[in-house]
């Protein structure tokens, strides 16, 4: 069977989607999926491109036990839509972005990371880069929810029976 594979995007690819990246990445690690279900994250912009996670949403995560330092921000491009079979959003600016990049006849899931969450009401995982220290373990409890959340929808007949 073919990997399934993710992205997760949001505006700079140096705080939220890096950490769903790293927190996903350990969850397929620690459940054995590694080799089934494939991972990335890139941002809408381009203005951090080549450079590690923000160091405030890397040391964060490292306290949880999620290591990001080896991930580089790259940006969403075209050919992301022919790679990916879920591609997930922080927010819906980020959303807006990937719709409007979206070719005609992507076969693949375009939504938000939250739908997979369980936390009725929170759609949007909100951007900390101009907040304090707070802002990064919101993000953590958020994505780390979803992510479970995401995994448990991978998990079962429902992603095997998408045209992938
Ligand atoms: P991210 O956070 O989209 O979660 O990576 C941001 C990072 C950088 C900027 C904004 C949000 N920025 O304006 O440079």
């Amino acid at each position: 069977m073919d990997k399934v594979s993710v992205l997760f995007v949001c505006l700079g690819n140096i705080c939220r989607s890096p950490t769903a990246h790293g927190v996903f990445l350990h969850l397929l690690n620690c459940n054995g999926l590694d080799q089934c279900i494939r991972v990335d994250s890139a941002g809408t912009g381009d203005w951090h491109v080549g450079r590690p996670p923000d160091r405030r949403a890397a040391q964060a995560a490292l306290n949880r036990g999620y290591d990001l330092r080896d991930l580089r921000a790259r940006q969403v491009s075209t050919a992301d839509f022919a790679e990916f079979d879920y591609i997930l959003a922080m927010d819906r600016n980020n959303l807006q972005d990937i719709q409007r990049l979206c070719p005609v006849g992507y076969r693949g899931y375009l939504g938000l990371l939250l739908e997979y969450g369980s936390k009725c009401g929170q759609t949007e995982v909100p951007d900390p880069y101009s907040g304090g220290e707070s802002g990064f373990e919101l993000v953590l409890d958020l994505v780390e929810d979803a992510c479970t959340g995401l995994l448990r929808e991978l998990s079962t007949s429902k992603a095997s029976k998408r045209n992938f």
